[in-house]
């Protein structure tokens, strides 16, 4: 028999792991914000150039750690190799950003470089994405060297294992995460995410602001927002085979009659 103080205790130990499950940004006082993208996915690009910048406007640094996962719905094959949804220009510019955050990992320097190279994309101009180096006035030797040797391909498949650790797993990209939760396609909308789970005191004024003190709008930002799913293909075909196949049952439903 389980007694009342066991059951306590249980009830107390559950409640613990769930609460620090639940507010892990109090240890260090720090939201953490993490993009899971691909270098050619429109929609990366667009959150990248249009959307993530806020984050460097408004005192948001302060309380806001980034961190770029540049792997999206590459998919891993044997030999260590990989086919991007973007083709081959797709897999050398995720590997290319994985070697300027390696190399830079202080956030405005590879932010800037990989602003630079999703901007280009973004206006079909990915071709001219080397121009980002002097445009910067960054070194082009380190990340160079990386990306036509082996450590680029081991940053890669360091992004590919944290992509593929996600819980729950990523479903398309641009995949947006604060604390541990992920946005799914509210990720417009990340800002007021990060101001609600900030626990600090000091608070930027942004967050004080009407905007971003709104509630969180999940179920009204369903199907708001487009993106890169590798899966989209075939779950339509599997949206129109399962239709045919009630149409078939009606059909025999209304031929038994
Ligand atoms: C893996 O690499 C080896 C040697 O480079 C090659 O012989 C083999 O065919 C490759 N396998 C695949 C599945 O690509
Ligand atoms: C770029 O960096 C490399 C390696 O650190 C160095 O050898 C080279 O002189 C640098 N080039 C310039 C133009 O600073
Ligand atoms: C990725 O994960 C696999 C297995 O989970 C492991 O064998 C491999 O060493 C990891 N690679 C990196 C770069 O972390």
């Amino acid at each position: 028999m389980v007694s009342s103080s066991n059951t306590f205790s249980l009830s107390l130990i559950l409640f613990l792991s769930f609460s620090s499950f639940f507010s892990p940004s109090q240890s260090h006082n720090k939201v953490s914000l993490e993009l899971y993208y691909e270098s050619l996915c429109p929609y990366s690009a667009d959150f990248i150039v249009n959307y993530l910048p806020q984050i460097f406007q408004h005192d948001l640094l302060s309380i806001v750690d980034l961190k770029l996962v540049p792997w999206g719905n590459a998919k891993l094959k044997a030999n260590k190799t990989f086919d991007c949804q973007h083709g081959p220009d797709e897999c050398l510019l995720n590997t290319v950003e994985a070697c300027a955050i390696d190399i830079w990992p202080q956030l405005d320097k590879h932010f800037a470089f990989i602003y630079c190279i999703e901007d280009l994309a973004l206006h079909r101009k990915r071709k001219e994405w080397e121009s980002c180096y002097e445009k910067l006035g960054l070194n082009a030797t380190l990340v160079d060297d990386c990306y036509r040797s082996e450590r680029g391909n081991e940053l890669d498949l360091k992004f590919a294992n944290e992509t593929n650790a996600l819980q729950p797993p990523h479903e398309y990209v641009p995949w947006v995460v604060v604390d541990g939760k992920p946005l799914l396609e509210d990720f417009e909308n990340f800002i007021s995410y990060i101001c609600k789970a900030y626990q600090g005191t000091d608070a930027p004024k942004i967050c004080t602001q009407a905007s971003y003190l709104s509630t969180v709008r999940e179920v009204e930002a369903k199907g708001k927002h487009s993106f890169c799913d590798m899966e989209r293909v075939m779950s339509t075909w599997n949206k129109i085979r399962s239709t045919i196949a009630s149409w078939t049952s009606q059909m025999n439903f209304l031929v038994a009659m």
